[in-house]
């Protein structure tokens, strides 16, 4: 075995004084409480309930049955607001002048909002959006960047039960477009442009033509970013910045029955149309706060912890809000525990390489979470970057969205978290959480204080959770390091409860392919020690820097400029974004294959489907290894762009074109990033 080997599949233990003041001390303590918890978890879900406010108590913890009705109702009978247990209880408990959300802008410039400030703004945005006509149950999509309005406005959402539907800044128009018509949205709220690396960038100019296609859309709320004067006008827009100026700060928060969607995110599945991913209002919000508070262990007004409300830790998640972990981890988890969170606007390199490290200074950052591939992107840079600034206030660090492998996992123990090498390592741990958009918050996870962690493995699951590992035919799988498919036996509170406006593919996807379980889409396997290690997606959702993209959706992108005939893409192996897109494409008679046709289409998908979604390398092909029933066979693209080994193609309908990709991927030659 290598010493890298060696230290790869060694145990890191988080720092001990961790633990002293930890709500859960020891691993026997967790294993007891999982017990518990996946054993009669109605009184586990009960108590947690107790941290939330409701405007009336609920009357059952859950009524659902396996198989029959997974999911089944959580809560039933409660009303709550989201909004109001994320900000007003904590004015009306006498902590109006404390912090909440820390916004801080590429330029510098910080906005810390008390609750008092938070909450003033909030029901002004509210207040704004009622005159625009929205009222409870009404979708309301949002497409703006990481601009203090968006936390706001999607918490003033939240406070008049009206449903947000956000869409991640790097989408296109017709992303925003396709999004907006799916759950019919009354208003769209958008920026004038977006601020990035200095530089102003259009954002609602990227509107024009398309907007116009949306029936349902009754006004377009403009925020002004950079307040340009040459953007994009139309006849339905509105200066929502004036407007929510001149509201006043009066709004009742709407009483919410439990099981009311909270929000809709749309994620990419194995057909070309995103599923709207519905969370309720009472569920996720139990399951979100539940998940943070014994997961990362910060103070915060739920529970001091022997810390001053000033002295609370601050908690900093890097992600954008147009993914769920931007939902749940910088919004919704953390303020309803009346945590300090940070949002930031810009990235991480930009105006210097250490910028992540420098906000971790300036704020006190105490709990930081970010990606894999963030990390990928900052380790080339090396140690100076981050040795330049103070982290000392550091206690735990995390990692969500891909696996953390042993490269980037050593350079973030030993270079951010200055964890020790040698027989039993010690440091800041890393927590590696495993989730999903449809999961609401985390499901396997460590606890930062006390579990000992194995690089690359997400650990246990948490409370009430029961993950089992299942054959094709759905028997268990108990043998160690074997390859399975990765799902959850029972239910909890914060999974998605539907597909918006498509029940049946809700159904179908997830509760279908092993009934009485909830089935993730990935593969993992599981060690002798217990602990868990996920290997990838069995399905054609392709991770990008993270980002959650369908082959499906990429390649109705491709397929959309003319000169193409047809195209299947597939993932490729980068160093920093973990995956790239590699697409082959096949051209229509008669059109030339050229260099410069393969730029035209990435310029393409990036106009039509937004730059998050970029085909780095194309590879024209005369045709595809298609199945008899046509499907395209995508293990065997994998292989050819990999150049690894194809496996048996006895299934192929034209099992001759796979020579000519090979030949073709060989003129191709080695891939350099
Ligand atoms: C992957 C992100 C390994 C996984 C919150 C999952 C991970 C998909 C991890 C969901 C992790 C997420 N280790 N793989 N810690 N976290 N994944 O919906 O394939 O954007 O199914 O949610 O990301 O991506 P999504």
């Amino acid at each position: 075995m290598s010493e890298s080997d060696k230290e790869k599949q060694k145990i890191y233990y988080p720092l001990p004084e961790l633990a002293e003041n930890a709500r859960i001390k020891s691993m026997d303590q967790y294993r007891e409480m999982w017990k518990k918890s996946v054993e009669n978890p109605r009184e586990f879900w009960a108590e947690e309930a107790k941290m939330v406010d409701w405007f009336e108590p609920y009357k059952e913890v859950w009524t659902g049955s396996t198989p029959e009705d997974f999911v089944g109702k959580w809560f039933v009978g409660g009303k709550l607001n989201v909004c109001y247990n994320c900000v007003d209880r904590w004015v009306e408990k006498g902590y109006g002048d404390a912090k909440s959300l820390i916004w801080m802008g590429e330029d510098d410039t910080l906005k810390e909002f008390t609750f008092s400030e938070l909450k003033d703004a909030v029901s002004k945005t509210a207040n704004a959006l009622k005159s625009l006509g929205i009222k409870k149950g009404d979708r309301v999509c949002l497409w703006l960047p990481m601009v203090s309005e968006l936390a706001i406005t999607m918490l003033a959402c939240a406070r008049i039960g009206a449903i947000h539907s956000i869409v991640f800044g790097g989408f296109s128009a017709e992303s925003v477009k396709d999004r907006i018509d799916d759950s019919q949205c009354k208003v769209l709220v958008v920026a004038d442009q977006v601020m990035r690396a200095g530089r102003p960038r259009p954002m609602k100019d990227n509107l024009k033509g398309i907007i116009e296609t949306c029936p349902s859309i009754e006004h377009v709320a403009v925020v002004k970013v950079t307040g340009d004067e040459n953007v994009y006008k139309y006849e339905k827009d509105v200066d929502f910045t004036a407007l929510v100026a001149e509201q006043s700060t009066e709004c009742p928060c709407e009483p919410m029955d439990a099981e009311d969607p909270l929000f809709i995110l749309y994620t990419s599945g194995t057909t070309g149309k995103p599923k709207g991913v519905v969370h309720t209002t009472a569920g996720y919000l139990v399951y979100g706060m539940s998940t943070n508070k014994y997961v990362w262990d910060y103070s915060c007004l739920i529970d001091l912890k022997g810390d001053t409300v000033e002295g609370r830790d601050v908690w900093y998640c890097t992600a954008d809000i147009g993914w769920i972990t931007g939902h749940t981890q910088i919004i919704y988890s953390p303020l309803a525990l009346g945590a300090k969170t940070v949002m930031y606007e810009g990235v991480p390199t930009w105006p210097h390489k250490g910028r992540f490290w420098e906000i971790c200074e300036k704020l006190g950052v105490t709990h930081f979470y970010t990606a894999p591939t963030a990390i990928r992107a900052l380790m080339k840079y090396g140690e100076e970057p981050v040795n330049k600034f103070d982290l000392s206030k550091l206690k735990m660090l995390g990692t969500v969205g891909e696996v953390c492998n042993w490269p980037e996992w050593k350079w973030y123990w030993e270079v951010v978290g200055k964890g020790t090498t040698g027989e039993k390592p010690v440091g800041r741990p890393i927590v590696d959480s495993y989730w999903q958009t449809e999961t609401g918050s985390y499901m396997m996870v460590n606890l930062g204080a006390i579990t000992p962690m194995k690089p690359g493995s997400c650990t246990f699951p948490f409370f009430g959770i029961n993950p089992v590992l299942l054959d094709e035919d759905g028997n268990k799988v108990t043998k160690s390091m074997t390859q399975a498919y990765f799902a959850y036996d029972m239910p909890w509170p914060g999974l998605m409860r539907t597909v918006w406006g498509d029940h049946e593919r809700f159904v179908k996807t997830y509760l279908t392919k092993f009934p009485g379980h909830y089935f993730t889409g990935d593969y993992a396997q599981i060690d002798d020690d217990g602990y868990y290690f996920i290997l990838g997606r069995s399905d054609d959702v392709i991770k990008v820097s993270g980002h959650r993209l369908g082959s499906a959706e990429v390649e109705a992108a491709i397929n959309s400029h003319e000169a193409v005939a047809e195209s299947a893409v597939c993932p490729y192996p980068h160093p920093v974004k973990g995956s790239t897109i590699f697409a082959y494409v096949t051209l229509m008679t008669g059109v030339e294959p050229t260099e410069e046709l393969k730029k035209e289409i990435q310029k393409h998908v990036r106009t039509t489907a937004g730059p998050a979604v970029y085909p780095e390398i194309i590879m024209f092909s005369d045709a595809l290894p298609k199945t008899r029933s046509g499907k395209i066979m995508r293990r065997v693209l994998k292989a050819i762009a990999t150049q690894s080994d194809i496996g048996n193609t006895m299934t192929l309908a034209n099992p001759e074109v796979v020579q000519h990709l090979i030949d073709e991927r060989k003129k191709l030659g080695e891939i350099k990033f």
